[in-house]
C-alpha cells in the first residue's frame, strides 16, 4: 500500500507522547467553548487554516523569497509564499505584499527599518490614548530607538485630534507618521494624515492590526489607497493564523523586503505563510463580507445594550468590531470588571480610557470586540443580551452563577469548533 497523501496532526500521538500537552489543547478548547470570548484581538481560524499550520511546512528553511531563496528545496513552498503574497495583493489592492513578519510587532519594527533610522522622528499614537506599544512606549523598542512624538484624543468628543497631528507634525518635521491603534473604537480618516504627511514630507504608514479583516470585507474603508505603508496582524478580526504582514508601494517594495529578511528576521514560518495564503483565500470569498458587516453590526448592538446599562462607551458608540467601555461611573475599575467578569464566564480584557486616572494594570475601563462571537454565529440580539450580562457580571458579583448560566444557554446553540466553516 502506498503512502497516504497527506500527512497531518495526530492527536492520538501527541496524546500517547506528551499527555501533559495534549491535556493543555484539550483543556484550552473546553475554555472557548465554555466561555464567551470578548477579547476584541482574538478570533477563532478555520479547520482548513490550521491543518495548513500544522504541517510539514513547519520543516523548511526559506530565507529569502520565493526564487531567491538560500537554501535547496524550496520549490514547493515557493508556490505557498508566491499564492499568499497574490492573494494579499489582490484582496487588498496593493502594490507589494511581504508575508513574512512574524507577527505585528515584526512588522512594525520592519517597517520602521525600511523608513528610519535610529533617532529620526516619528509621530504615533499615545498607548494611553489607543497606540500600541510598537508605537513609541518607552518600554518597547520604538521608543528607546527613535525620537517620538505622541499624538492623542480630544478631552471632549475622544476623537484623533487631527488638528493636534497637524499642528505636531509642522513644528516636529517627522520623517513618519504613524496612524492606527489598539483600542480606538471609530474610523480613523486615513485622507486627513495622508494630507499631513505630504505637507510635512512625512512618510505615512497605517497599522492596521486590529481592523484589517473589516477593510478585506469591505465593512470600512481600507487604508491602502492612502499610506504608503500598511502593516497588519493575520490573526484579529482577518480569521488567519498568528502572524503579520506588510503591504505597500512598489516604490518600497525592496525596502520593505529587505528590512523583514535579512535586516530583522531569518527563516519565514513557512506553515504559516501557507495557513496566511488559505486565511486571504477566505478572506476573498462572498460570505466573509457578511461575516465583517456582523461584526461590526454586533459591535454596535454591544456598545448599545452595555450604554443602556449605563456603562459609557467611549466616544458615545463604535464603527468598528470593538466597544471601550468607561466604568467610572459605575464604580468598579477595569481589572475587578475583568476578574468579575471571568467569574461569569465572560473573558475581556481591562483597558485604559483616555486621560485615565488609573495606572495600567489597574485602568476604569474595558475593551470587548466582537470577532469571536460573530464566527461561531452569534448575531445582533444575541450581543444585545451579552451586553447585559456584562453589565450584571460588571456590577455585582453576586450574579455570577445566573450569568454563567445563561452564558451556558447562549454558548449551546452557539458553540465554536463544534461544526465546519
Ligand atoms: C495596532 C497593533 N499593532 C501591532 C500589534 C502587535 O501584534 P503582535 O501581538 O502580533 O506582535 C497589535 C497587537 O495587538 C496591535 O493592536
Amino acid at each position: 500500500m502506498g503512502a497516504e497523501p497527506y500527512y497531518g496532526p495526530d492527536f492520538g500521538q501527541l496524546r500517547e507522547r506528551d499527555p501533559e500537552i495534549a491535556q493543555v489543547l484539550l483543556d484550552e478548547l473546553d475554555r472557548v467553548r465554555g466561555g464567551i470570548q470578548l477579547i476584541a484581538s482574538e478570533n477563532f481560524t478555520s479547520p482548513a487554516v490550521m491543518a495548513a499550520l500544522g504541517s510539514t511546512l513547519t520543516n523548511k528553511y526559506a530565507e529569502g523569497y520565493p526564487g531567491r531563496r538560500y537554501y535547496g528545496g524550496c520549490e514547493v513552498v515557493d508556490r505557498a509564499e508566491r499564492l499568499a503574497v497574490e492573494r494579499a495583493r489582490r484582496l487588498f489592492g496593493a502594490d507589494h505584499a511581504n508575508v513574512q513578519p512574524h507577527s505585528g510587532a515584526s512588522a512594525n519594527l520592519a517597517a520602521y527599518a525600511a523608513l528610519l533610522q535610529p533617532g529620526d522622528t516619528m509621530l504615533a499614537m499615545a498607548l494611553p490614548h489607543g497606540g500600541h506599544l510598537t508605537h513609541g512606549s518607552k518600554v518597547n523598542f520604538s521608543g528607546r530607538w527613535f525620537d517620538v512624538v505622541s499624538y492623542g484624543v480630544r478631552r471632549d468628543t475622544e476623537l484623533i485630534d487631527y488638528d493636534e497631528v497637524r499642528d505636531l507634525a509642522l513644528r516636529r518635521r517627522p520623517k513618519l507618521i504613524v496612524c492606527g491603534a489598539t483600542a480606538y473604537p471609530r474610523l480613523i480618516d486615513y485622507g486627513v494624515f495622508r494630507g499631513i504627511a505630504d505637507e510635512v514630507g512625512a512618510w505615512l504608514m497605517a497599522d492596521v492590526a486590529h481592523p484589517i479583516g473589516l477593510m478585506a470585507g469591505g465593512a470600512i474603508p481600507s487604508a491602502v489607497p492612502y499610506a504608503d505603508v500598511v502593516t497588519f496582524t493575520t490573526h484579529k478580526a482577518l480569521r488567519g493564523p498568528r502572524g503579520g504582514a506588510i503591504l505597500c508601494t512598489s516604490e518600497l517594495a525592496k525596502r520593505i523586503d529587505r528590512a523583514v529578511f535579512p535586516f530583522v528576521q531569518g527563516g519565514p514560518l513557512m506553515h504559516v505563510v501557507a495557513a496566511k495564503a488559505v486565511a486571504f483565500g477566505e478572506a476573498m470569498r462572498p460570505e466573509f463580507a457578511g461575516y465583517a458587516r456582523r461584526v461590526v453590526a454586533n459591535a454596535r448592538s454591544l456598545a448599545a445594550a452595555l450604554a443602556a446599562e449605563g456603562m459609557r462607551p467611549v466616544s458615545g458608540g463604535t464603527d468598528t468590531h470593538l466597544a471601550l467601555i468607561d466604568l467610572r461611573e459605575v464604580g468598579v475599575s477595569g481589572a475587578e470588571a475583568e476578574r468579575r467578569c471571568a467569574a461569569a464566564g465572560i473573558t475581556l480584557n481591562r483597558n485604559a480610557v483616555p486621560y485615565d486616572p488609573e495606572p495600567p494594570a489597574v485602568t476604569s475601563g474595558i475593551r470587548v470586540g466582537t470577532p469571536c462571537v460573530t464566527t461561531q454565529g452569534m448575531g445582533e440580539e444575541d450581543l444585545a443580551e451579552v451586553g447585559k450580562l456584562v453589565a450584571r457580571a460588571v456590577r455585582g458579583p453576586e450574579a455570577s452563577a445566573e450569568v454563567r448560566e445563561r452564558v451556558a444557554a447562549l454558548l449551546a446553540i452557539h458553540r465554536p469548533y463544534l461544526s465546519r466553516y
